[in-house]
């Protein structure tokens, strides 16, 4: 099998994936550690009987909806290639908008200490930490085997500036006057149906479910922050789409501003504000 026949072999078996191409090609490279402008150069060079049946073993579980961040063990998420497995959740584009409006905050406001509440990969900590290198992060989560992967992955970019530790939210958190509370928590109802319709069944509920259709750790988080950060200092989390009206009412209650930020789609995605 040539590496042209590899993708129109992969191509065929994932007809139902509407990134079916982009599939094919990215699952190929992960199998012959090569970037996608080999494929394009070399069609014709032939797979081993290995890398084929290895190829081939992927391509089925894709086709099973298995996502390919967990078969390929990787991520691009801001400027970095993160490690995932099937304990992280696979970090969204949407939430590069987040770090975004935090960089801003930072840079506005001359923020020097950050909290990162539900760290997963670390990939917020790390596009963070990788902009501002002067500034401090801790970043947590409550997962130890989590939190391997978040640490290997700041270790991998050399990023010194973020310590992480184990907490449950603010559990193992001294009220240690925070600039920046930043927070991309479990938002989703668990009646949700698209925990079943698509590849998310795959992630992990921990990371994906939250009680009270989905407002649970989003309460928590708003109503505790304060009572970590700096006076006038700055609470930003990432929530579903439908959740922006709650969560606005949530950081008004508890003495924040409330601004709220439309993702790639136009959908209510980001919530920020300021203590008064
Ligand atoms: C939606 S994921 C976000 C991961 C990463 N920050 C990102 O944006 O890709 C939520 C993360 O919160 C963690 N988490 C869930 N409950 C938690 C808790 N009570 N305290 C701390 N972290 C928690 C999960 O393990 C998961 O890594």
């Amino acid at each position: 099998m040539q590496i042209n026949d590899a993708i129109i072999y992969a191509t065929h078996k994932l007809n139902s994936s509407n990134s079916r191409r982009v599939d094919s090609e990215v699952l190929l490279c992960s199998v012959l550690k090569c970037n996608r402008i080999k494929l394009y150069a070399y069609p014709e060079q032939k797979l081993s009987d290995t890398d084929q049946k290895t190829f081939k073993k992927l391509v089925k579980k894709r086709s099973e909806g298995y996502p390919v961040a967990y078969l390929t063990k990787q991520k691009e998420f801001w400027k970095h290639t993160l490690l995932v497995n099937e304990n992280i959740l696979i970090p969204r584009p949407e939430t590069e908008l987040l770090v975004e409006k935090s960089l801003e905050l930072i840079s506005l406001y001359s923020l020097k200490k950050v909290l990162e509440l539900g760290t997963g990969s670390g990939a917020i900590a790390i596009a963070i930490a990788s902009e501002k290198p002067k500034i401090n992060i801790k970043a947590t989560d409550i997962n130890n085997d989590v939190l391997k992967i978040s640490r290997k992955n700041a270790e991998l970019y050399k990023i010194k500036n973020i310590k992480f530790i184990k907490s449950d939210w603010f559990t193992n958190i001294n009220a240690d006057n925070y600039d920046l509370i930043v927070s991309n928590p479990p938002y989703i109802s668990n009646d949700d149906p698209i925990l079943n319709n698509s590849d998310i069944r795959f992630e992990p509920s921990s990371a994906l479910v939250s009680r009270d259709s989905g407002l649970d750790d989003l309460r928590k988080i708003i109503c505790k922050s304060r009572a970590y950060l700096k006076d006038y200092g700055w609470l930003i989390v990432e929530h579903a789409y439908n959740q922006g009206v709650k969560v606005r009412e949530l950081f008004i209650k508890n003495n924040f501003t409330a601004t709220t930020i439309k993702d790639y789609n136009e959908l209510e995605r980001i919530t920020y504000g300021k203590l008064l």
